[in-house]
């Protein structure tokens, strides 16, 4: 695929700060991401496609690479998984957070290195640690306290398993309430407060096959803040030397999960990378040199900010409706590809691509195509007033969290994944279709 280039000033000055660092406008009102069309990709690939700029991923796994180079970057895999999502992770140097066997077996089995993967979980299925055990995952971490017994259970007297204490520091951050991690009103980890992390602690130093290599906790997501990470950060290192004092055990590592914010619309603040590694550093530092505490490895676990950014979705209007004072554009995807309006109330810039289009704006609300009214991608939006069926629409900042929690609601079925890369496009994940539908449904 060819494309060719417009200049900035006969573009217009549609802000595109948070697409993909390779976006390009062309003629006619059409974007490219990693070199290609997207209205191209809509034509080959059909719609909804949610394309992937691989350079963007690779980039930002060398940004985190480049800011934390002392630390261990673990790329959380529930943001979005696949193959080549595991290669190019492993290719750029990361390890890997998984939360399910489903995520661990797809990652071995795409060559990525067990020992490079932490498992996490609040619930951990007997598969998981089956799978864990079986396939020798790096670090398990402890969520709760009937874990210790199951886990050094399942290693047996004779084996040995890395593992970690995911801590509750009781730091309240994060952009919504239902991603807000830190405190003891929710479900994973281990107070601080209440002592059950220490008590945990001290039952994992008793069983030999059990090697504590450090402390975990991961505060929230969607954070833009640096400070709640150092708040956070000091509780842990506090807990470390109180470790060190009462058991004698120095841990090594300290895994301050991930969380770091990102903006999905113009204008919208996000986590400063290089300052968080800055600060987190030095107050690393302060706490260990004040406690004479040996400085633990730092260990982080971002997901959103590595692919999120990297991601569009495009879809195809459908229909337009006028309701009153309201316009509805209606997509031919929603809330099966993206739950996130509808769960958080999350707000995206969707933009018309493919045509120009000279026409005012308007106010409309971007709507999918499922069976109830809360099915909203992008309540009001401006969009320009001539937007009609046939169109296409994309949306930034889509790379996290949709895909990985799309769902089969009215048997739309789940989207292609398109990677784009250097002028070319290929298939990652294919449609979902009728057959994959049929194929599961197996009684009468
Ligand atoms: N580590 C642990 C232990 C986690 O639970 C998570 C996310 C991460 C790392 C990565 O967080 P990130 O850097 O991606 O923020 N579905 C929600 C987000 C749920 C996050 C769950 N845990 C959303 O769409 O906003």
């Amino acid at each position: 695929m060819t494309v060719t280039v417009l200049s900035e000033v006969a573009a217009g000055a549609a802000d595109l700060s948070v697409w993909p660092a390779s976006t390009q406008r062309l003629p006619h009102g059409g974007l490219a991401v990693g070199g290609v069309s997207l209205a191209e990709v809509a034509d080959r690939f059909e719609t909804p496609a949610y394309v992937l700029d691989e350079g963007e991923v690779r980039g930002r796994c060398r940004t985190y690479q480049d800011a934390f180079p002392a630390a261990d970057v673990l790329y959380a895999a529930k943001a979005f998984l696949s193959r080549a999502m595991v290669r190019w992770v492993r290719e750029e140097g990361l390890g890997l957070d998984v939360c399910s066997a489903g995520e661990l077996e797809l990652a071995v089995t795409a060559g990525f290195p067990p020992e490079r993967i932490v498992l996490h979980g609040n619930a951990k299925s007997p598969r998981d640690l089956e799978a864990a055990l079986r396939l020798g995952v790096g670090r398990i971490v402890i969520d709760g306290p009937s874990e210790i017994a199951r886990i050094a259970a399942a290693v047996g007297p004779e084996g040995h398993q890395k593992v970690m204490v995911r801590v509750v520091p009781g730091v309240s951050a994060g952009g919504h309430d239902k991603i807000r991690t830190g405190t003891d009103d929710q479900k994973f980890g281990l107070s601080l407060t209440d002592g059950g992390a220490q008590h945990a602690i001290s039952r994992v130093l008793g069983r030999p096959q059990l090697e504590l290599t450090g402390l975990h906790c991961h505060i929230g997501s969607q954070i833009t803040e640096v400070k709640p990470y150092l708040v956070a950060l000091r509780r842990m290192v506090g807990l470390m030397a109180r470790v060190r004092d009462t058991h004698g055990v120095v841990l090594s590592e300290l895994d301050m999960g991930g969380g770091h914010g990102i903006a999905y619309r113009p204008g919208e603040p996000a986590l400063d990378l290089t300052s968080l590694a800055r600060r987190l550093r030095a107050e690393l530092h302060k706490g260990c040199a004040a406690a004479r505490l040996t400085v633990p490895r730092l260990l982080i676990e971002p997901g959103r900010a590595v692919v999120g950014p990297a991601g569009v979705a495009v879809y195809r209007v459908l229909a337009v409706k006028h309701t009153g004072e309201k316009v509805f554009v209606a997509v031919d995807g929603g809330m099966s590809d993206n739950p996130r309006p509808a769960l958080y109330g999350v707000r995206y810039a969707p933009r018309l691509i493919g045509r120009a289009s000279t026409a005012a704006s308007r106010t409309a609300t971007v709507v999918g195509r499922h069976c109830e009214a809360g099915d909203v991608l992008a309540a009001d939006v401006e969009l320009p007033g001539d937007i009609r069926p046939g169109d296409l629409l994309a949306v930034p900042v889509a790379g996290a969290y949709q895909l990985s929690m799309a769902s089969g609601y009215n048997l739309v079925g789940r989207p292609a994944v398109v990677a784009v890369h250097q002028g070319s496009a290929r298939l990652l994940v294919r449609r979902e279709t009728l057959d994959d539908f049929r194929s599961r449904d197996i009684g009468d």
